[in-house]
């Protein structure tokens, strides 16, 4: 297969950007190249053109998704950035709310989402807070949302899961589900999954008291960064709390935020 041309690469970038808001660097060519380059063999196509063609048209909906699949990082795990989780404990204890409504944006597999959950559930069963609580988890991709609504993960991502915490919330799995574990009904019933752009109107969610938007930012440049997250930060009630990613530095919104701790902010 011929090598990735510059103006096809900016055919992709430009794909990307326009539709999710996604900003690749030249230097990122290789990269590209290398994780289109197997699934363009694999279908059968003789250039790259031929795969920008099909992720373009009308007719491209999987295509593309598969696409985005190839070009983003869907890396997570459970209590990534614990320091949050215990900030977000701590705003629970002090508030006592009746109800609480969470929005984890760009919730990846889920694994953010369930964390929220757990900790929600034990500050519930201590008397912390009301047993109104939610979680919304959204993303791009349909891949990951349709693996987040099993709730079924490889033992491995809940590594910071305390011990206490897996016996009360997840089901070990036996024979061929060996190495596997599943969240319970009784968290998940509190937990719901669907696509959203972020790039796109997002009135149809919310209004949430928490939002995490974390490590998603590195993806768009500084224009895209800003829309989203002031359309984000639209959907969340002054006083709330706004958590990013602690790598992704200040909030860069025109929304006025108080910081609170590395990568938290509460909405004024
Ligand atoms: C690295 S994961 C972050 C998961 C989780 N928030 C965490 O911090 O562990 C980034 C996610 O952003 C999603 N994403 C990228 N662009 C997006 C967009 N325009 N709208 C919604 N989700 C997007 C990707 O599909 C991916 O699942």
């Amino acid at each position: 297969m011929e090598a990735l041309r510059d103006d096809t690469f900016h055919r992709i970038t430009n794909l990307m950007h326009a539709e999710i808001g996604l900003s690749f660097a030249e230097s990122k060519k290789p990269l590209v190249t290398s994780r289109l380059s197997a699934r363009v063999q694999r279908l059968g196509l003789h250039s790259f053109d031929e795969y920008v063609d099909l992720i373009s048209g009308h007719e491209a909906g999987g295509e593309f998704q598969m696409a985005v699949d190839l070009l983003t990082t869907n890396e997570t795990y459970f209590f990534r950035e614990p320091a949050h989780f215990d900030l977000l404990a701590r705003e629970v204890m002090r508030t006592k709310p009746r109800r609480l409504s969470v929005w984890s944006a760009a919730s990846s597999f889920g694994d953010e989402a369930y964390s929220i959950a757990m900790l929600l559930a034990d500050l519930q069963s201590q008397g912390r807070m009301g047993a109104d609580w939610s979680v919304l988890g959204t993303d791009i991709s349909d891949r990951v949302l349709r693996s987040a609504s099993t709730g079924i993960y490889p033992a491995e991502r809940l590594r910071h899961v305390s011990t206490e915490r897996l016996k009360r919330y997840c089901l070990r799995g036996e024979d061929e589900s060996e190495g596997l574990v599943q969240i319970q009904d009784r968290l998940r019933e509190h937990v719901r999954f669907g696509q959203l752009n972020l790039c796109q109107d997002a009135s149809c969610v919310g209004p949430f008291d928490v939002v995490f938007l974390r490590n998603v930012l590195i993806y768009f440049d500084a224009a895209t960064k800003r829309a989203v997250v002031d359309r984000v930060l639209g959907r969340l009630r002054p006083g709330g709390l706004f958590f990013i990613g602690t790598a992704e530095g200040r909030a860069p919104c025109t929304t006025p935020l108080q910081p609170l701790a590395p990568g938290v902010f509460r909405k004024a």
